[in-house]
């Protein structure tokens, strides 16, 4: 992984001048893909120019070595274990489609992402379905498909059940049981150790319609200890499953491993050094998205798996004595380093206050971490059209502030409120480029407002010259079942 300081071009503040330090916050980027911009940033001036902006270049491959990082952790551990991508962390066909060739299974939560998966090949068998709100459409098209599903609720029970009496499948409804653990209480997602015997006890007597595979949770936040904790709450659980002979096989521990963004001294220095100067709105926010975190998603599982479930069991232990497979629904560490968004700067408006207000040709929807309540912090990199001999190439500095605004009428469509320390004032006609905004950031949100097409998707890949291949990412198709 590089820090931007490895890279030549119109960065934001230089690395190395220790006054603005804790004010900036390069991205870190993986090596395939900080080498466009020094390879050939012309390419994204390209692409934009072509598609439009916003627009979305994602890195299949990058993900396909994300998996693989994961499975050398848990094959290191002598494991069984299944992989699902979490599809809801971007639309992108193309990163689905290299999550399916890499072998892992797909986790959906939606009739649309069950189709898109089955568009990308995945056999219905490695699919696992979560979410609390499945329709009967959605439940009649996973039994057809062969697939796992995650019950969310007694209620989600008696439907499931209703529908696999009328279908009368070939073989049993594929169940898993989501938990509510005691760290999320109050989430309305799961199900209480009350709820869990007593669908046991349904599932005990009902093996003809359902085949009981196991216990799954997901919890919010990136601490691998609350993990441990709902795998020792489900221990007993387990226990009582095998007592009615439930042919149990798996415990599924849902999504949740951790990215990093930026690295973590910077983050902190720069969390510590908030202002109410440094927004445009004059308001440093309650909190921010943990764009540092000390670790990233391997060593998170490294963690997890050698955490002491009580003294001397490990939960690495556990899985083998139990035999149990451990399954993981990765959706944002999957698309870590997955994609670039580039946005073409349209203007640059002078403030009274000696700042700047960049206006991007896109929307504050296209990067953005609204649904996890923060600022959408790492700075862009800047890459100049313009100056020097070639594009991204900035010749002397002359460093401003701005903020970045998207190109709506409204007042908050704002992508960072935070003042960005650019070693050059940005140009008209330049591009901002977002890294790593893979993990839900670049389309969690999008929308067509103002009429504006939604943003575009390209997928890239370095042929063996080093030259950069680009190709028309296909997203959302309809199922057959709508
Ligand atoms: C049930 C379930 N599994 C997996 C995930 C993926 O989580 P992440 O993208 O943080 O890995 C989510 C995200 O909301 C989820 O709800």
């Amino acid at each position: 992984m590089l820090a931007p300081s490895d890279i030549s071009l119109a960065q934001t503040a230089r690395l190395d001048a220790p006054s603005i330090t804790a004010q900036t916050l390069p991205p870190l980027l993986h090596r395939d893909v900080a080498c466009i911009f020094q390879r050939s940033p012309e390419k994204l001036f390209e692409l934009v120019q072509r598609s439009g902006s916003p627009l979305h270049l994602v890195w299949p491959h990058v993900l396909r070595e994300n998996i693989e990082g994961l499975r050398a952790v848990l094959r290191k551990h002598d494991l069984h274990f299944e992989m699902f991508y979490g599809a809801k962390a971007n639309k992108s066909q193309a990163l689905l489609q290299a999550a399916v060739e890499a072998s892992v299974g797909v986790d959906v939560s939606s009739i649309y992402e069950l189709g898109a998966a089955l568009r990308a090949g995945v056999d219905g068998c490695a699919i696992c379905a979560t979410g609390p709100a499945k329709t009967r459409v959605f439940h009649a098209a996973l039994i057809g498909a062969g697939s796992l599903i995650a019950i969310d609720s007694r209620e989600e029970f008696d439907d499931l059940e209703a529908l696999a009496r009328e279908t009368r499948a070939d073989s049993p409804t594929r169940v898993l049981l989501r938990y509510r653990p005691h760290a999320s209480r109050t989430s309305r997602f799961g199900m209480t150790v009350d709820d869990l015997l007593a669908c046991l006890h349904r599932l005990a007597i009902s093996r003809d319609l359902f085949r009981f595979e196991g216990f799954h949770f997901h919890l919010p936040g990136y601490s691998h200890q609350s993990r441990v904790d709902a795998i020792a709450e489900l221990m007993p659980l387990v226990q009582a499953a095998r007592a009615l002979n439930l042919p149990l096989r798996l415990l599924d521990i849902g999504g949740g491993l951790p990215v990093r963004y930026v690295e973590s001294a910077r983050f902190d220095a720069f969390a510590r050094a908030q202002r109410p100067s440094d927004y445009r709105n004059g308001i440093v926010p309650s909190r921010f998205y943990p764009y540092g975190g000390r670790i990233g998603a391997a060593d998170w599982l490294e963690q997890l798996l050698t955490s002491p479930l009580m003294p001397g069991l490990s939960v690495e232990q556990y899985l083998n004595r139990q035999q149990l497979t451990l399954a993981l629904e990765p959706g944002r560490s999957l698309a870590d380093q997955a994609a670039l968004s580039l946005f073409r700067i349209t203007r640059v408006k002078s403030l009274a206050d000696d700042t700047f207000v960049v206006f991007a040709e896109g929307s504050s929807f296209s990067a953005c971490e609204t649904w996890f309540a923060s600022e959408f912090l790492v700075d862009p990199i800047l890459v100049s059209c313009s100056h020097g001999e070639r594009p991204g190439i900035v010749p002397s500095a002359s460093p401003v502030r701005a903020y970045i605004a998207g190109h709506s009428c409204l007042d908050e469509d704002v992508i960072t409120n935070r003042l960005i320390h650019f070693q050059s004032k940005p140009q008209t006609g330049d591009l901002l480029v977002y890294a790593n905004t893979a993990g839900y950031q670049m389309d969690l949100l999008e929308n067509e407002f103002h009429r504006h097409p939604m943003p575009k998707r390209i997928s890239a890949r370095w042929d063996d010259e080093g030259r950069i291949e680009t190709f028309p990412d296909q997203t959302q198709g309809v199922p057959e079942w709508s």
